[in-house]
Formats: C-alpha cells, sequence, structure tokens
C-alpha cells in the first residue's frame, strides 16, 4: 500500500474523468477532499476509497461551482478541516449542444462560463498562492481537444476550454522559477456521461466518444502532471488531430468539428455506405496530424511555422 502525506483536491469527483482521478490518487496513497453536487455519491465514493486504500483523511465538500461564492466557500472549508492541499484538479465542467444563436439557452451558457472558467480560476487563485508561498505544489487543469480547435455546436464550451489551456500555459511560465507545476489534460471524446447532460446525445462526436476510457483518459493526466509536463492530449487519434491543428487552417478545422458534432444522416447508419464529408475530413485530419507530427519529431530542422 503507497501512502505519501500529501492531499489532493478534486473538483468533479464524482462521475466521469474526475472519479477515475480520484480513484488513481487514492492508488497511489493521497488523501482526498472531493467536491461536486451530488454529495450522497461522494460520500459512497469517499467510503469505498478509504476502506480500499486505508486513507487517513478523505473528506467530502457538496458545493454548487455555478454559484459565485462556491470556490471561496471551498476554500474556507479546507482551511476549516486544517488540510493543506498539494494537488489540485479542476475536473468539474459541462457543455450545452446546440446552434448559439437560436437554440442554446443563454442561462445555462452562462452557469457553464461560471463553472468552466470563473470558478476554475477563483480555486485556482485560492490554492495557488498557497502552493508558492511554500513552493510546492501541482495543479491540472481539465481542458479537451476543442482547446485547440473552434467547436461549433458547442460554441460557449469549446472558448471555455481554450480560455483554460491559455490560462494553464501562462500560469505555467509565471510560476517557473517556483517548484509548482501547473498542467493541462487535453481528451477528445470520452466516454462519460458529459454528452448526455450537455444534449449532444447521438452526435458523432458521441459515438467516438464510446471507445474512449475515462480511466485511461485520467491516468495520462496522473502521470504527465506527476512529470510536471505543461500538457498531455489523450489519445493516438487526439495526438494527431491536435498536431494536424498546426498545419490545417482554421476554417478547415472548424468545419471537421462542425461534422463531428452533427448528428449522423441514416443513410450514414446503413452498412457499407460511402464514406462521410465527416469520416474524409477527419482521415485527412489525421494524415495531416501525423505527417506533421513525424516531421516533428525525427526532422532535425526548424520548423517552418
Ligand atoms: N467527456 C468528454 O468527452 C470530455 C472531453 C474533453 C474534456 N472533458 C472535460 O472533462 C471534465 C470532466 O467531464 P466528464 O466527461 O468526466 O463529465 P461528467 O461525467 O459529466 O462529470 C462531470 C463532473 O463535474 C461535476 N459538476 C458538474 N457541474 C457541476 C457544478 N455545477 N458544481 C460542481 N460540480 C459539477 C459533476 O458532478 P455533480 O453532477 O455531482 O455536480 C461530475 O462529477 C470536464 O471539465 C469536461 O469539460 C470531457
Amino acid at each position: 500500500m503507497k501512502t505519501t502525506q500529501q492531499t489532493a483536491l478534486i473538483t468533479g469527483a464524482s462521475n466521469g474523468i474526475g472519479y477515475e482521478l480520484a480513484k488513481i490518487f487514492a492508488k497511489n496513497g493521497y488523501n482526498l477532499v472531493l467536491v461536486a453536487r451530488n454529495t450522497d455519491r461522494l460520500n459512497e465514493i469517499a467510503t469505498d476509497l478509504r476502506n480500499q486504500y486505508n486513507l487517513e483523511h478523505v473528506v467530502v465538500i457538496g458545493k454548487d461551482l455555478t454559484q459565485p461564492n462556491a470556490a471561496q466557500e471551498v476554500y474556507n472549508e479546507v482551511q476549516g478541516f486544517g488540510v493543506d492541499v498539494n494537488v489540485l484538479v479542476n475536473d468539474a465542467g459541462m457543455g450545452e449542444y446546440g446552434v448559439f444563436a437560436t437554440e442554446t439557452d443563454l442561462d445555462k451558457e452562462l452557469a457553464i462560463i461560471q463553472l468552466n472558467v470563473v470558478s476554475l480560476v477563483h480555486l485556482t487563485k485560492l490554492f495557488l498562492k498557497d502552493m508558492v508561498l511554500s513552493n510546492e505544489g501541482k495543479i491540472l487543469n481539465l481542458a479537451s481537444i476543442v482547446s485547440i480547435m473552434p467547436n461549433p455546436y458547442m460554441a460557449v464550451y469549446g472558448a471555455t476550454k481554450a480560455f483554460v489551456l491559455s490560462f494553464t500555459e501562462a500560469l505555467r511560465n509565471e510560476c517557473k522559477e517556483t517548484n509548482v507545476t501547473i498542467t493541462a489534460l487535453l481528451p477528445g471524446a470520452t466516454n462519460t456521461d458529459f454528452f448526455h447532460k450537455a444534449g449532444a446525445e447521438g452526435t458523432r462526436a458521441h459515438k467516438q466518444a464510446q471507445s474512449a476510457d475515462p480511466a485511461k483518459v485520467a491516468q495520462d493526466g496522473f502521470d504527465a502532471l506527476m512529470k510536471g509536463k505543461d500538457k498531455v492530449v489523450s489519445g493516438l487519434m487526439n495526438k494527431s488531430q491536435a498536431a494536424a491543428s498546426n498545419v490545417l487552417p482554421d476554417t478547415f478545422l472548424s468545419q471537421l468539428m462542425r461534422k463531428l458534432m452533427e448528428r449522423p444522416s441514416e443513410d450514414e447508419h446503413a452498412e457499407n455506405h460511402v464514406p462521410s464529408t465527416a469520416s474524409t475530413l477527419v482521415s485527412l485530419a489525421v494524415i495531416a496530424g501525423a505527417i506533421f507530427w513525424g516531421y516533428k519529431k525525427y526532422s532535425k530542422r526548424a520548423l517552418p511555422i
């Protein structure tokens, strides 16, 4: 049994990638502070992990991070427990599917910005300050493959994830003289409740998500965090798409993402169908990405971009 005297605070620990991260931290001997809205579920997880890994402290904080004071309240509760947070994982997040101009709900989108951006910034401000003062700590921020590509039909969500990546990279640079590291995890579509909650069921991206295991995504994030890496794109196909985003024009990438976010036609469901525009675009992006990736890896010459 591994034990560390370290504590990881994980938002969004009740489900999906955040829950998988909680299991990995527990397995590695971390005490835990688990944050989400569903307190019953968090308490179940806390009991399981405490017993399975013989952890000294597993604390649950039920909080709705779309509320303006929520981040400060989480910080105050942690102070009240007398816990030092060594690792902060900003995982909690949600999306909203539809055409921005005519379909999506503005209140939900403003709540998404509050959760994915404002609370993440607020929590980072409070905990990073302490980490820099003690010259020790790690932060993992949940970005996304859409941090580096426009995301039609989830325009607000995509923009929040672009913010998370930019914010992470800037803070990382500011902290480079310290022992504090900040890492961004960029998953592609992953098999969690995310698509259902966003109203994006049945889209091509949702179908793609079925083959991406959240446990694998979480492990990639944990490994990158422990190595102090700047960012990690989870999954080979996503790595190729990410590499392609360096060389392909934004209009192409927007169209690619739009196709992935659409629901396939009846014909496309039929067997032996002719390759769709979406699969052609994805194939082109993957090939371009693979070529660029190989070039970057093996060429000794400076890149032209
Ligand atoms: N799944 C994907 O395809 C994918 C791809 C790239 C990035 N991501 C990112 O990965 C992160 C985790 O998503 P997931 O796929 O694991 O989704 P998920 O299964 O829906 O889990 C989301 C987590 O966030 C918590 N959460 C949601 N709203 C909250 C709120 N208002 N206050 C506090 N906690 C809240 C949920 O807990 P409660 O409901 O109990 O509050 C849950 O624990 C998100 O930031 C997401 O943007 C996901």
